[in-house]
């Protein structure tokens, strides 16, 4: 593919780097639709080396569909509410901490799950603080003929804090952020909006299938999840500050390695979150 900047891949499957390019600008369509396209491919992209206002990276953000309005109204930007702050706070209350620990795509809590996240790198820690991300999508391409058709037509049921997919629990933790939604009910396995590739999307609030026995839809979630995440799918990649790593949550899971929580110099993390959903515009026009 031809494209107006570097791309370097961060591995077979998943996951591009690219470089000499400035959101700061007022960038032209064509430029947009190539990473859109470049996302598209690759699932995971991280454009390198930026310096944006909270104004510029507000537009990058459009660019990609409608942005989402995140539940947690204190972690909301007053100015450009579409930025979604993330850090690692020390006043920071132990439910609220460590909510990514999990693999997951986002929002699909929501009836409108989040097509396109992107996180901004203002500050990053010496020692951790990895982002894990896996190929849904390649992950579905390997499973044998008969478990698609198996698969096919599925509909997961959805709830934020319903599921106990974090690592050592074994219900989830009451305390942890409720939406107060109902629950949602999303395809077990997706069509992805623009490009129509197929994908495992159990995400981290799936805990029950339609019709099919609790029990039964339990293992079966679980070991889709357990398939989704085997190395060969898999990149780990960790967002320092300057990047603007970009995931399609149709095709990807991922999942936050766990923090310290600590204002010390070296140890502190700030990201902005912006979530979007729908088709990006110049894909609507298309
Ligand atoms: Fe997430």
């Amino acid at each position: 593919m031809s494209t107006p900047f570097n791309v370097i891949p961060l591995s077979r499957n998943l996951g591009s780097v690219v470089t000499g390019l400035d959101l700061a600008a007022d960038l032209p369509d064509s430029v947009i639709r190539a990473l859109i396209d470049l996302l598209h491919a690759r699932g995971v992209i991280v454009v390198k080396d930026q310096q944006l206002t909270d104004a510029q990276y507000d537009r990058f953000g459009r660019h990609w569909g409608r942005p989402l309005e995140f539940f947690i109204a204190s972690h909301r930007d007053r100015q450009f509410p579409a930025l979604i702050k993330i850090d690692n706070d020390p006043a920071t209350p132990e439910p609220m901490r460590d909510g990514a620990v999990h693999w997951h795509c986002d929002s699909t809590y929501e009836e409108e799950p989040a097509a396109v996240t992107m996180l901004y790198g203002r500050e990053a820690p010496r020692v951790g603080g990895i982002t894990h991300f896996a190929s849904t999508a390649a992950a579905y391409d390997a499973l044998p003929e008969a478990t698609k058709a198996r698969l096919d037509g599925l509909v997961a049921v959805h709830e934020l804090g319903k599921a106990p997919w974090i690592e050592g629990e074994t219900q989830p933790d009451p305390r942890r952020p409720q939406r107060g939604m109902p629950p949602q009910r999303h395809p077990l396995i997706a069509r992805h909006p623009v490009t129509g590739r197929r994908s495992i999307f159990t995400s981290g609030t799936a805990y029950a299938i339609d019709g099919m026995d609790p029990a039964e839809a339990n293992q079966l979630i679980r070991s889709l999840r357990e398939h989704v995440v085997k190395p060969e799918f898999r990149i780990d990649y960790k967002i320092m500050p300057g990047d603007v790593a970009v995931w399609d949550n149709y095709t990807t899971v991922h999942c936050a390695s766990p923090m310290e929580y600590s204002a010390e110099e070296g140890k502190r993390r700030l990201l902005y979150r912006i979530s979007t959903k729908g088709r990006p515009a110049l894909c609507v026009a298309a």
